[in-house]
C-alpha cells in the first residue's frame, strides 16, 4: 500500500476530511498542508445489517464520508445501493429489522449514534433536518399545513402562541407558496405535488437547521417544479448558510447543484470528489460506466443500460471485497485483497485497486 492509500474503513474518512468546504470548493486544488477543519458532520465505518428472511444483508459495509458547514454534497447511486438507509441510520429511525453493528457518526460535536433517542429527537428536525420523495405521504393528511408548520416551531423553539401563526405563514411565504394566508388553512389533498413539497421544506427549514438533507426531494415531479424546487433549495442554503445533502438517483442533478459528489454502489462508498472533477476525471469503473452510458446533461441512472450486470445480492456470504468485482472488466488480482481509499490529489479519493 503506497502512502497516498488507505484502508476505506478507517482513514478514508480522514482524508477525505481535507476537502475543503463550499467557500473553496472551486479551487483548483486541495492543499495536504492545510489543517482538517472540524466537518459539521462526520461520518466513520458506518455498517448497518437487516436481518432479512433469506439471512443478514449487509447493506451498509463501512461507509464514511464527512460535510462541512455551508457545502453541498451530491449522493448518487443506483437504487437499492444504501443512500436512503445511509441517512435513517443518521437520524436513528431504521426499521425495527436493522441493526447498526459499528461506525461512529458526529454532529457539530453531537454523538449521533451513542445519544438515547430523546437526544436525538431533539436534534433532529431543528438542527438537522431531512425531506423526502412523496411528500404527500409524508404529511399527515387530516391536518392542515399551517398547523403541522406550527407543531414543528412548538416542538423546537421558543416561539410564544401567538406568534406561530405569523411564522408559519412566514415560513410558506419563504418557499414561494402563492398566498401563503390562505395555504396555511388547506391539507395536503388540496395542494399539487409541488406545494406539498414546498410545504415539507417550509416545515424542514422552519427551524433553520444546519444540515438539511434531502432524499430524492425532485423524484415525481415534473420538470419546471424539480427545477424550482432545487433553486428554492440552493437559494435557502445560501442565504442561511446551510450544509445540504442531496441525495439523488440523478448525476446530472447533482452535478448542478453539488460542491462534492459521492458515488455509492451496494453498500459501499466507492468515490469522492468535486462535482467537475468527477465529471471530468471519473476514476472508479462504476462511476465511469455512468457517465459514459448517457449523455452529460440527461444522466438519470433509472435510464442508464449499459452499466453490466445488477447490484449483488447483500445476504450472500460470499460478497467480494469489491462489491463492484463482478461487474468490472477492469479486475486484477489484488481485487481480492482489502478495500482501499486512495486518494488521488484534487480532493479526490476512489477506492480501487485499478481505477481509471
Ligand atoms: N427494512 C429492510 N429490510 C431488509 N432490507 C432492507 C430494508 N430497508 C432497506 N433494505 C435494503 O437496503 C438496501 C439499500 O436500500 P436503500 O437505502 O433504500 O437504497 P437507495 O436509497 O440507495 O435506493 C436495499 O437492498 C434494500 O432492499
Ligand atoms: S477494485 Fe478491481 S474489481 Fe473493483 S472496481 Fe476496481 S478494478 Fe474493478
Ligand atoms: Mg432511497
Amino acid at each position: 500500500m503506497n502512502a497516498a492509500q488507505s484502508p476505506v474503513t478507517s482513514e478514508g474518512a480522514a482524508a477525505a476530511a481535507m476537502v475543503p468546504s463550499r467557500q473553496h470548493a472551486h479551487r483548483a486544488t486541495t492543499d495536504p498542508a492545510t489543517p482538517a477543519r472540524v466537518p459539521l458532520l462526520d461520518v466513520r465505518d458506518l455498517h448497518v445489517q437487516f436481518q432479512t428472511r433469506t439471512g443478514v444483508a449487509r447493506v451498509l459495509d463501512g461507509v464514511s464520508l464527512h460535510v462541512d458547514r455551508g457545502e453541498t454534497l451530491g449522493i448518487v447511486g443506483e437504487s437499492g445501493s444504501g443512500k436512503s438507509v445511509f441517512f435513517l441510520a443518521l437520524l436513528g429511525i431504521l426499521e425495527a429489522n436493522a441493526r447498526i453493528t459499528s461506525g461512529s457518526a458526529r454532529f457539530g460535536g453531537f454523538d449521533l449514534l451513542g445519544s438515547s433517542e430523546a437526544e436525538r429527537s431533539s436534534v433532529r428536525g431543528r438542527e438537522l433536518a431531512m425531506v423526502f420523495q412523496n411528500p404527500r405521504a409524508a404529511l399527515n393528511p387530516i391536518r392542515r399545513v399551517g398547523q403541522q408548520i406550527e407543531d414543528v416551531l412548538l416542538r423546537h423553539t421558543a416561539t410564544p402562541r401567538h406568534a406561530l401563526q405569523a411564522r408559519a405563514v412566514d415560513a410558506l411565504r419563504r418557499v414561494q407558496i402563492a398566498d401563503p394566508e390562505a395555504r396555511y388553512h388547506a391539507y395536503p389533498f388540496e395542494l399539487s405535488g409541488g406545494q406539498c413539497q414546498r410545504v415539507m421544506i417550509a416545515m424542514a427549514l422552519a427551524c433553520e437547521p444546519a444540515l438539511l438533507i434531502a432524499d430524492e426531494p425532485t423524484t415525481g415531479l415534473d420538470v419546471t417544479t424539480q427545477a424550482a424546487i432545487m433553486a428554492l433549495i440552493a437559494r435557502i442554503a445560501r442565504e442561511n448558510g446551510m450544509a445540504t445533502i442531496l441525495v439523488t438517483h440523478d448525476l446530472g442533478l447533482a452535478g448542478e447543484h453539488c460542491d462534492r459528489i459521492a458515488v455509492m454502489h451496494a453498500g459501499h462508498l466507492v468515490e469522492m470528489a468535486p462535482a467537475a472533477e468527477l465529471f471530468a476525471r471519473p476514476r472508479h469503473p462504476y462511476t465511469a460506466r455512468l457517465l459514459a452510458s448517457t449523455p452529460y446533461g440527461a444522466l438519470s441512472i433509472d435510464a442508464l443500460t449499459s452499466v453490466p450486470g445488477q447490484l449483488p445480492d447483500l445476504t450472500r456470504t460470499d460478497l467480494p471485497p469489491c462489491r463492484f468485482s463482478e461487474r468490472c472488466d477492469r479486475v486484477l488480482p489484488a481485487c481480492a485483497g482489502p478495500r482501499v481509499m486512495q486518494d488521488t490529489g484534487e480532493g479526490h479519493h476512489v477506492a480501487c485497486h485499478n481505477p481509471c
